[in-house]
């Protein structure tokens, strides 16, 4: 080996060094940055509701945030909404309709799975029509609350 080729074999190393350490830092603050209070807060009846919600495969056919089978409608926010809430829902749950089942669930459960849905709904819009696009690409959302992340009722 030359000269010449040590040198480039050696600079090529550098180079590569560089981007590598570049892709780190750059994995550290995409991965990092912003999500740091994003973990839901979610209330003991709001977990019992959500694993009552995977159990009973409610997402089967219902999405949140469009998310989740097509059968039914979505219900993100059907707590907030004023013609629906909380009788409706608990309504829809004990005698079923059309191709959804009736479920037999106590009282309970029943206001678990409110406060499961209570607590999505809280989280902000689907669809969100507000949502703004900024030109580098960015979605700027439009949260419910200044705190959106405390979902606690
Ligand atoms: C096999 C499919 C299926 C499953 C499983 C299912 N649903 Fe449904 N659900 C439907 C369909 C279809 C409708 C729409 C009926 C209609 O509008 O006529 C519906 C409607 C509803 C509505 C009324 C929505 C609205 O905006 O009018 C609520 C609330 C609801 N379901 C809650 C639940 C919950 C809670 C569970 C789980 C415990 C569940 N569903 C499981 C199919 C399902």
């Amino acid at each position: 080996m030359n000269i010449k080729e040590y040198e480039n074999k050696h600079r090529n190393r550098i180079i590569i060094s560089v981007l590598v350490f570049t892709f780190i830092i750059y994995n550290y603050f995409v991965y990092s940055s912003g999500t740091e209070n994003l973990a839901p807060k979610l209330s003991k009846d709001a977990i019992s509701g959500q694993i009552l919600w995977q159990e009973n495969n409610c997402w089967t056919c219902h999405q949140l945030y469009g998310l989740g089978g097509y059968l039914g409608p979505d219900l993100t926010n059907i707590m907030s909404n004023p013609v629906k809430g909380e009788n409706y829902v608990k309504g829809f749950i004990n005698s079923g309709v059309k191709s959804m089942p009736k479920f037999n669930f106590t009282e309970e459960e029943k206001d678990q799975i409110v406060a499961f849905l209570r607590a999505v709904d809280k989280t902000g819009y689907f669809p969100d029509y507000k949502a703004n696009l900024q030109p580098n690409g960015w979605v700027e959302i439009n949260y419910k609350s200044a705190d959106s992340t405390n979902y606690l009722p």
